[in-house]
């Protein structure tokens, strides 16, 4: 059987009707909603042939704008302050910069690596503003992005990014270890948010980015909270998203797979890492061993990504190039995301 050849995607005698039809779907099915400037449009539907056509310029610079992001101390939230700035925007960087919670098997930020933050930020010619702050408490939020709307004019992106991670069985972690990782992670990204929606809705503006995990995407064993963490703030974007688009703001998620952090580099995730692997677990495992167990599993071949490449997924979400995209999840995994069924 001959099989029908594929209209050319340039070929606009093929693909006019396709477009006209469409445009009557539009005008029946939603009328009411359909405003002046489409209507306006659909007038020329008939006679313009070009509809379609790319654009010839996009925007991903982010010149004028102003950004708040926690968990700015360091690892990916350090990586998320310099690229905005290299593109143009002005950054508030928060974060606790002490001990989040009990039971963590990692070190904390310390106040000197926000201050890095900043120098870094400000290398590139943009300003910035170091707040030391948790995000657990509604307060310090609302008065840290008061300040911004002050000093920075307004404020036009949020990056929700402050979290910590406990491993531990689902049975027999500590109350508190649950509580705590709930708390910072769902509870904290929910404040972060609430804090910044009241000013964009002001100005019908706003681009808002929160770092979720592949981990949000898949069960993980011994990693039930932080994965129940990360699957809410999906379903978390997913609303906010639904609730603010007719008003500007689009809601977002940035979804990394492993990446070279404090978070990550320390003998308690480097153990998980070789349990994930098959391996036989250890307390101290070397570089070596954990990047042994690592690469056989890997798409692209590297045992974890760095900050740096997580980081222009969350600048694109904030361009004006980004502006029809809203309750979505970006994976940067390394092809990690080839695990994920849908
Ligand atoms: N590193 C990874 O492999 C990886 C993978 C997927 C997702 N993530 C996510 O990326 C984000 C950044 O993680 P990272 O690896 O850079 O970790 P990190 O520990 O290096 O950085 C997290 C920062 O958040 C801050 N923070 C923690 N609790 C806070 C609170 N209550 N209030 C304010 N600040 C707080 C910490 O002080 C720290 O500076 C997190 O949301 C994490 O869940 C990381």
């Amino acid at each position: 059987m001959q099989r029908k050849q594929a209209p050319a995607a340039n070929d606009h005698r093929t693909v006019l009707p396709h477009t006209i039809s469409r445009r009557r779907m539009l005008a029946t099915s939603a009328g009411a909603l359909v405003g002046a400037s489409i209507a306006a449009r659909s007038e020329s539907a008939t006679t313009n042939t070009n509809v379609g056509d790319m654009q010839p310029h996009v925007n991903f610079a982010l010149a004028g704008k102003s950004a708040l992001v926690t968990g700015a101390a360091r690892g990916i939230g350090r990586a998320i302050c310099v690229a905005l700035a290299s593109g143009g925007a002005d950054v508030m960087g928060l974060d606790i910069c002490a001990v989040a919670a009990s039971n963590l098997v990692y070190p904390p930020a310390k106040p000197e690596d926000l201050e890095q933050t900043g120098k870094l930020v400000t290398e590139q010619k943009r300003r910035w503003i170091g707040v030391k702050g948790d995000i657990r408490d509604m307060a310090t939020l609302k008065s840290a992005v008061e300040r911004a709307v002050k000093e920075f004019g307004k404020l036009d992106i949020a990056v929700a990014n402050a979290a910590i991670q406990i491993y531990g069985p689902l049975a027999e972690m500590p109350d508190e270890n649950w509580t705590n990782v709930i708390d910072v992670n769902l509870n904290g990204t929910a404040n972060t948010l609430r804090a910044v929606i009241p000013h964009m809705l002001s100005r019908k503006f706003g681009r808002i980015v929160i770092i979720a995990s592949s981990q949000g995407r898949h069960g993980f064993k011994n990693g039930s909270a932080y994965s129940a963490s990360k699957w809410g703030v999906i379903g978390l974007m997913k609303s906010a998203a639904w609730e603010l688009g007719k008003d500007g703001i689009t809601v977002n998620c940035v979804e990394p797979g492993l990446t070279d952090t404090p978070l990550t580099r320390n003998p308690g995730r480097w153990k998980e890492a070789l349990k994930e692997g098959g391996k036989e677990p250890k307390e101290n495992p070397s570089e070596q061993e954990v990047m042994a167990a690592r690469l056989p599993q890997s798409v692209m071949g590297i045992p974890w990504m760095q900050p740096d490449e997580v980081a222009p997924a969350v600048v694109f979400l904030c361009t004006d190039a980004a502006n029809r995209v809203s309750g979505a999840t970006y994976d940067a995994t390394a092809g990690d995301s080839v695990k994920i069924t849908a």
